[in-house]
């Protein structure tokens, strides 16, 4: 690790709001374009674990750091340690219940943050809760980083995604990637793939753009400077901008 590595935390309280698939489509995407990519499991559910396991060594390869395996239980997320010197990229699959002094450790070691939302009032109100008790944790306010919300399973032009895209225009933090609601993703991660590696598959394709472009985004972001602890009892507490929740939002499934 070195002054250009970058670590990229995904995270949202919410499960099944696509940590994992942006966590496991991002490695690829970067071990694709060359870099040496660290993917830290973070959540004790193993998914990007798993994953690592069936991808094929033919591919573009991604290390895995099993961080949901603690030796005991006041242990926090730590992985710093743990990372491949040759680490350029790391990512880390954040879990949906970091709170207190676990989102503090996962903070303390990210130099953007990624919030994936999906497009349902449920979601939404979960997540709108998540970016406020992100942005006033004690060690984001002290070392505050680029935080970016990721729009995934959209279904382009629907009333449902207008709707989500006010909700995005109206909060704190931008919104620096969309992704489709395509069966490719639960391929990919079947196949221990990401998008970008199925050129053959024409969904995949559709996607590659967006990941590129996430890519730039998170690249244009400064590195984070490190944080001490007398530095997070320092700093005063501030209030983000709320945002209001659309109480009409469609709450359909997805599928549906
Ligand atoms: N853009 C997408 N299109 C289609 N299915 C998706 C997409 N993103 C995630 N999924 C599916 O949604 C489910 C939950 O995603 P996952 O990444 O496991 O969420 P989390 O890690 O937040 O719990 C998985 O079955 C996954 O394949
Ligand atoms: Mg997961």
């Amino acid at each position: 690790m070195d002054a250009t590595t970058r670590r990229i935390l995904v995270i949202n309280g919410k499960g099944g709001c696509g940590k994992t698939t942006i966590a496991t489509n991002l490695a690829v995407a970067y071990a694709s374009a060359g870099y040496s990519v660290a993917l830290v499991d973070n959540d004790p559910q193993a998914s990007s674990t798993y994953w690592t396991e069936i991808r094929s060594d033919e591919l573009p390869p991604v290390q895995l750091v099993a961080a949901h395996q603690r030796t005991h239980m006041y242990q926090t997320h730590t992985f710093q340690h743990r990372l491949p010197a040759s680490a350029e990229r790391v990512i880390v699959d954040g879990h949906s219940n970091a709170r207190d002094r676990d989102l503090e450790a996962l903070l303390k070691q990210a130099d953007v943050v990624l919030v994936p939302l999906l497009p349902s009032a449920i979601d939404i109100r979960a997540g709108g809760q998540f970016i406020t008790t992100l942005l006033t944790h004690r060690a984001f306010r002290n070392s505050p980083r680029p935080v970016g919300v990721i729009a995934n399973r959209i279904q382009p032009n629907t009333e449902t995604h207008a709707k989500l895209e006010h909700f995005l225009g109206c909060l704190d933090v931008p919104a620096v990637a969309t992704f489709r609601d395509s069966p490719v993703y639960t391929e990919a991660v079947e196949l221990g793939k990401g998008v970008v590696d199925m050129l053959d598959s024409r969904a995949a394709r559709k996607e590659t753009p967006a990941w590129r472009s996430l890519i730039k985004w998170i690249d244009a972001q400064p590195k984070a400077s490190p944080t001490t602890v007398d530095d997070l009892r320092r700093r005063p507490a501030a209030a983000p901008a709320t945002c209001e929740v659309p109480t009409s939002l469609d709450e359909r499934p997805l599928s549906a």
